[in-house]
């Protein structure tokens, strides 16, 4: 039998291929490029060297741009408040590359080095079954074979240098990585107390913004429809979608812009403690939010905003590819059609100030609003409108002093 493993190049899945060498398996590796700094080509030969039949790397960043962040973007996809959602919105794009390369291989399981506890293991494993509901996927973590026999780092360790396969010689930082173009996610090891604070040398994305430069950098962002089609930095101006993201990251990096120290509730219902650094998203999501409150009906806003908090459920759950996912998707677009402008911004030692914002269709009516200005109601209309308000809450007042 044949199965592709999403393989990272690491200690885990490069035991996971081993192991599934071991149970006469064919396994062809596959790496999707989402961004994250990796030396693919020395990953390939490692998984050839341990036994592959046949390494498959993909760069999918365009793709995870323009098909993931992107979508998230617009919809101001935020969980729990905070979390940008970068791990998460990676999960379905290299899910595509999986049965894909396991169509192109006529190969019928697929499998990943995630762990019982965690989501990813749901993301995977929805994504997958949503693209092709005939896949079989091995979850190694998840087999009492297999848990029975690693039954922690010593043990692959072990099972490494007993199998010859190459071990990182520079020490594994106590903490778990996964990085992509959107951030970087750390959590586990030292982090998993929650009241630790995590070491400043973890941070690879961004500069601590207390030692970011003292001077500020202006730039704005140009959106039509809700999603960001050009990037401003002084006269220089970026249309690329994946140039447009780099440059963010490379700014909102130097000026330390989108740490989050976080602890969150995982899908199966265990809360984790998780830092993250989402420069360039971050920066985005600032502005986007601006421009929607600028340009949107309020109460369509209010809608768009319930419905946001909804799709950000679902992609943090793994519902990437389901049906309630693309019907809130579809209506988030409707609402966005409006959302088109410019939002001029101040990057400075960890903050993205919003200046000024401009846009052709928002229903900002300076005339309206304007205390210059009469406008066509009449002062004694809004007299009206408290004194109606207030009924309720004069009868509540009366309720409160009879108890
Ligand atoms: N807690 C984040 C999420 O669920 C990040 C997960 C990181 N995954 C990993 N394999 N290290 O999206
Ligand atoms: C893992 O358990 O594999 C990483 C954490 C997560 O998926 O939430």
């Amino acid at each position: 039998d044949k199965v592709i493993l999403a393989y990272s190049g690491g200690l885990d899945t490069s035991c996971i291929l081993k192991w599934f060498l071991e149970k006469k398996f064919e396994v062809i590796c596959y790496m999707a490029n989402i961004g994250q700094d990796e030396d693919f080509e020395q990953a390939r030969q490692k998984a050839l060297k341990i036994g592959a039949s046949k390494v498959v790397i993909e760069d999918v960043r365009e793709e995870f741009v323009t098909k993931y962040v992107w979508t998230a973007i617009q919809a101001g996809l935020i969980y729990e408040s905070r979390y940008l959602l970068g791990t998460s919105l990676a999960r379905p794009c290299i899910s595509v590359g999986l049965i894909k390369c396991a169509k192109e291989n006529q190969a019928r399981y697929i499998s990943h080095g995630a762990t019982g506890k965690g989501n990813d293991q749901v993301r995977f494993e929805l994504s997958c079954y949503s693209l092709d509901p005939d896949v079989k996927i091995i979850a190694p973590w998840r087999l009492e074979e297999f848990t029975a026999r690693f039954q922690g780092r010593q043990d692959l360790l072990k099972y490494a240098s007993d199998n010859g396969i190459p071990v990182s010689v520079t020490p594994k930082a106590p903490w778990s990585m996964d990085a992509n173009l959107m951030h970087i996610s750390y959590e586990s090891g030292i982090l998993e107390d929650p009241s630790n604070e995590a070491p400043s040398d973890l941070f690879l994305m961004t500069k601590d913004p207390k030692l970011a430069p003292d001077n500020s950098v202006r730039i704005e962002v140009e959106f039509q429809h809700g999603l960001p089609v050009s990037v401003t930095v002084g006269d220089e101006i970026h249309r690329n979608p994946l140039d447009m993201f780099i440059l963010l990251n490379k700014i909102g990096g130097q000026h330390g812009v989108g740490r989050i120290d976080i602890t969150e509730n995982r899908f199966i219902g265990l809360k984790s403690r998780g830092v993250y650094e989402t420069p360039a998203g971050y920066i985005l999501h600032i502005a986007h939010t601006d421009l929607e409150v600028f340009s949107l009906d309020k109460e369509v806003y209010r809608v768009k905003q319930s419905l946001q908090n909804r799709l950000s459920d679902y992609v943090y759950n793994g519902f990437w590819f389901s049906p309630e996912g693309q019907y809130v998707r579809k209506c988030i677009v409707l609402a966005e059609e409006q959302v088109t402008g410019v939002v001029k911004l101040e990057i400075y030692k960890g903050n993205v100030f919003v200046l000024g914002r401009s846009s052709p269709v928002s229903l900002y009516n300076a005339d309206l609003v304007s205390m210059d200005k009469h406008a066509d109601f009449s002062p004694s209309d809004a007299t009206g409108f408290i004194n109606i308000h207030a009924i309720r809450l004069k009868e509540y007042n009366h309720y409160q002093n009879k108890i």
